[in-house]
């Protein structure tokens, strides 16, 4: 009896033996939780690898990191991120973006009309809430959580594809601002899109994480989101692990595209002032903007960049036609990075305003503000952080590029969620509910 236990027993050890050293030499568990960021002009998709503890963001086949927030529609194809980006040309009024903007959102009578205006695809109002107009061989209706589903879906095939798994759950991030309503639409979208969310998260808490914030010792996190056309600023608090946002303001007529603008301007008079005529071919316009869009870009690590734009310049504006004279000159100016600056003062100092009320929101003296975080692209621009880190007095984390702080923080999220996670990290974020974001101009 006693021999049969002792045999038993070993039995027992050699298994467990087994398992824990089969443990060390099996390859570690495919992460099963995607973390997805479904951003207004962007959107990425990432996964946490409990192996190396490393976060990674799924690239497309062409190796991009992220894709546009774009579906266009043809008579035989709906297509998304780039493919349909590249369509916004020749098929405007079928090439949907923006759709965050619109995602469960009453809008009061009058207001949809409004935003329609500027863009060139069709916004309908139906009961408050808004429909996107698409006419190819038929005519017929799309919902903002229509769109968000075409674009999740495309990033779930992107982490299948490339883990070789089959994936059904995520953790999505929205929005600090987000209502109950606009989460829920975004939560639908998802579930069109064949996902289970697990979790919903705000941006700002997510980039926090993304630096880590959720295992030191913080209490006040700035979170700076500048993108292509708005400004965020969310001030967190940190209570026992979880993250709560204590206030929230920004600027939805400020970004990336303002800098551009002021920067076109000042390219088209230079044109005016050499040539005595400015550009007004709208293919003209077109290549200047590209131009100076790129130069913008290169402006972050070079002091200067020249630019080359052949022009074709109308001399008689007022016959117009065939018949008017065209000159071809290929203009070529410096920019130089203090230009840029120079021309954009105005709007860069526009940035602290949001950055005071949050402060004065959160009875808050700037000396309390632990970690300064920066998100989106616009955040890269050299006179950006300086403002930033003078008007602090310390660095902000920048380590990690800007376009992908709120995915990588969602990554480690879905790695939590997934269970995959050291045990010893609760991490997240107390919902908040009644908080309100001022906005300014
Ligand atoms: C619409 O396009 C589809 C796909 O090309 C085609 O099969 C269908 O016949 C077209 N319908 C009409 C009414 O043209
Ligand atoms: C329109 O919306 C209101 C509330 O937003 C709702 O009470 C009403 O039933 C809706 N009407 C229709 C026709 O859906
Ligand atoms: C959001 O969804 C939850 C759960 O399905 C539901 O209880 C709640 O009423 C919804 N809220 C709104 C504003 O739609
Ligand atoms: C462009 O802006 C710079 C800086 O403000 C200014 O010096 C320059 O004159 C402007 N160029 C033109 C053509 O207006
Ligand atoms: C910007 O830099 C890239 C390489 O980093 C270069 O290919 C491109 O021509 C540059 N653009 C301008 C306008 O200088
Ligand atoms: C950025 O965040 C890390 C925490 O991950 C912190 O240790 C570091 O000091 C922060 N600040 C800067 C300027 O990098």
């Amino acid at each position: 009896m006693s021999g049969q236990m002792t045999m038993f027993g070993s039995a027992i050890l050699a298994l467990f033996l087994a398992g824990y050293l089969g443990q060390q030499y099996l390859p570690p568990p495919k992460p099963r939780v995607i973390g997805l960021d479904l951003g207004t002009t962007f959107c990425s998709v990432g996964v946490f690898h409990p192996g190396s503890g490393d976060v990674e963001v799924i690239a497309d086949e062409e190796g991009r990191l992220s894709i546009p927030s774009c579906v266009s529609f043809t008579a035989n194809a709906v297509l998304v991120g780039h493919e349909a980006a590249e369509l916004s040309e020749r098929n405007p009024q079928n090439t949907i973006y923006d759709a965050k903007r619109f995602i469960g959102k009453i809008f009061e009578p009058g207001l949809l009309e409004q935003e329609s205006s500027r863009y060139p695809f069709k916004v309908i109002n139906n009961n408050g809430s808004a429909e996107f107009l698409v006419s190819t061989n038929q005519t017929f209706t799309v919902t903002p959580e229509f769109i968000g589903s075409r674009l999740l879906l495309k990033m779930k095939k992107m982490a299948e594809r490339q883990l070789n798994v089959p994936i059904k759950k995520a953790v999505i991030s929205v929005p600090a601002e987000f209502d109950e309503r606009q989460r829920n639409y975004t939560v639908k979208a998802a579930q069109l899109a064949g996902l289970e969310i697990l979790r919903v998260i705000n941006e700002p808490t997510a980039a926090a994480m993304a630096y880590g914030l959720h295992k030191i010792d913080v209490f006040n996190v700035l979170v700076v989101d500048l993108g292509g056309g708005t400004l965020d600023i969310s001030l967190l608090n940190k209570q026992g692990g979880m993250f709560l946002t204590r206030a929230m303001a920004g600027n939805n007529k400020l970004g990336g595209q303002d800098f551009s603008q002021r920067l076109l301007q000042n390219t088209t008079e230079e044109v005016r002032q050499k040539f005595g005529i400015p550009p007004t071919l709208t293919e003209d316009i077109h290549h200047l903007r590209q131009a100076v869009e790129s130069a913008k870009l290169n402006l972050t690590f070079q002091p200067s960049v020249t630019i080359r734009v052949p022009l074709h310049l109308q001399a008689d504006r007022s016959s117009g036609g065939e018949g008017s004279s065209a000159t071809s000159v290929l203009f070529q100016t410096v920019i130089t990075r203090q230009v840029f600056e120079e021309i954009n003062e105005d709007l860069f100092q526009k940035i602290l305003t949001p950055v005071e009320t949050v402060l004065a929101e959160g009875h808050l003296e700037k000396g309390d503000v632990d970690e300064i975080v920066l998100v989106g692209g616009s955040t890269r621009i050299p006179r950006i952080r300086r403002l930033i880190s003078e008007y602090f007095g310390k660095e902000p984390n920048t380590s990690i590029d800007p376009d992908l702080a709120v995915v990588t923080g969602v990554a480690i999220q879905a790695g939590i969620m997934g269970g995959s996670w050291p045990l010893q990290v609760s991490a997240i974020e107390i919902p908040n509910r009644h908080l309100r974001k001022t906005n300014h101009r």
